[in-house]
């Protein structure tokens, strides 16, 4: 897969974060392409400061920060790291990087947005834009043509203001807004409902997984948690709302408790639901990272994990590998992980493959998951 991206008769290298030898996913895409020829075509004046939302990997921002002051707002933490790697690889300026729950910054001439996946972010992101952003600054979002629905457009129209769309180019295509619209429409950032069957209620960031209803996955393996009096410690790996954090710590009322996440809105779901069902005395942390990078081996006793199957865009099983390897790591001898799966996705290989097969179990399965637990021998 190439890292080379050339536009324009400049040249950057740009890599995915984490940085993998013999990738097969670009870190950049069609619409970055599409966003940067529009602005280069406007041949705007320099020194211009320009908001950008949603940067994948920094295509965008090693892009603008050449000539203008930089302003990024994701919510992912692989983001943020990649960003801040292509730009020092490209010898770019430092741009500042914001989470999308921090307020927009007061003065933005020009606003660029990847449209993120989740419609919640994206409304969430559009009110708030709405409320920061003068009405002549141009707004101006891409995506593939097949992701933008009538329902997309009318978002932006509803929360932001006046929008056009520009022509498909390779598949991809522009939307041209202005924060023009009245009333402006208030939104809250919490959707917060109780877990059918459980004594816990979850507040839900914009942008956290399954954050309108509860993963059919999570809802088995809530089933089959397990009650370990001697337990000091787990992790929850890929945490989302901390849903299995909040159900493993009512079992397990003397264990510590580690919530990982890369979505900056996830680690902060998650601390608030571990606090507000497990209350304040709970020794807990939260943190957002990649898998467990940096992590001090065997220093936990059980790591729970429902791991993803895509990164941004792209459908993948390499986070699950790594979560798994992670996950032994950090484990003390005779420690256990236990995951969830769609049964299809075969993470039994994966796991005989990385603790034996003799140390790998299915502990409950239905129709279309598998709990599996692997112990570190
Ligand atoms: C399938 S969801 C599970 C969420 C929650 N544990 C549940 O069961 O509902 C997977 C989670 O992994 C997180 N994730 C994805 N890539 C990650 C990475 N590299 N490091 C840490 N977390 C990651 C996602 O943000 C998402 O919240």
């Amino acid at each position: 897969m190439t890292i080379e991206f050339s536009l324009h008769q400049r040249t950057l290298t740009l890599h995915r974060y984490p940085v993998r030898s013999n990738d097969t996913l670009q870190a950049w895409d069609a619409g970055d392409e599409y966003l940067i020829n529009h602005i280069e075509e406007m041949a705007l004046p320099d020194g211009l400061d320009i908001l950008i939302l949603n940067d994948q990997f920094g295509a965008l921002s090693c892009w603008f920060s050449a000539k203008h002051q930089v302003t990024v707002m994701s919510d992912s933490y692989l983001a943020h790291q990649g960003i801040t790697h292509n730009l020092q690889q490209n010898h770019c300026p430092a741009v500042t990087l914001l989470t999308t729950m921090d307020a927009i910054p007061n003065k933005v001439d020009l606003v660029l947005m990847q449209i993120p996946r989740n419609n919640r972010h994206l409304t969430w992101q559009l009110s708030q834009l709405r409320q920061a952003v003068d009405a002549k600054t141009p707004i101006i979002a891409v995506n593939k043509a097949k992701e933008i629905h009538s329902s997309t457009l009318n978002l932006f129209s509803q929360y932001l203001g006046n929008t056009t769309t520009s022509l498909a180019w390779k598949k991809h295509r522009l939307v041209f807004s202005f924060a023009d619209c009245s009333p402006v429409r208030d939104v809250s950032p919490d959707t917060v409902w109780p877990v059918a069957g459980e004594q816990i209620e979850l507040n839900n960031l914009p942008n956290v997984y399954s954050g309108e209803n509860l993963d059919q996955g999570a809802r088995f393996l809530l089933e089959h948690l397990p009650t370990l009096p001697e337990l000091a410690h787990f992790i929850d790996l890929g945490c989302g709302n901390g849903v299995l954090s909040v159900k493993m710590g009512q079992l397990n009322p003397q264990a510590a408790i580690t919530c990982v996440d890369e979505s900056f809105m996830a680690v902060e779901s998650a601390r608030q639901n571990l606090v507000h069902n497990l209350g304040n005395e709970r020794d807990i942390e939260c943190v957002a990272n990649n898998c467990l990078d940096q992590f001090d081996a065997g220093i936990t006793e059980l790591v729970l994990c429902n791991p993803p199957f895509h990164q941004q865009q792209a459908i993948t099983d390499h986070i699950a590998w790594q979560m798994f390897c992670d996950a032994k790591q950090v484990l003390k001898k005779g420690g256990k992980l236990l995951v969830i799966g769609n049964r299809h996705l075969r993470y039994d290989i994966k796991l005989s493959r990385l603790f034996g097969k003799s140390l790998v179990k299915t502990v409950a399965g239905n129709q279309k998951f598998v709990i599996l637990e692997a112990i570190k021998g």
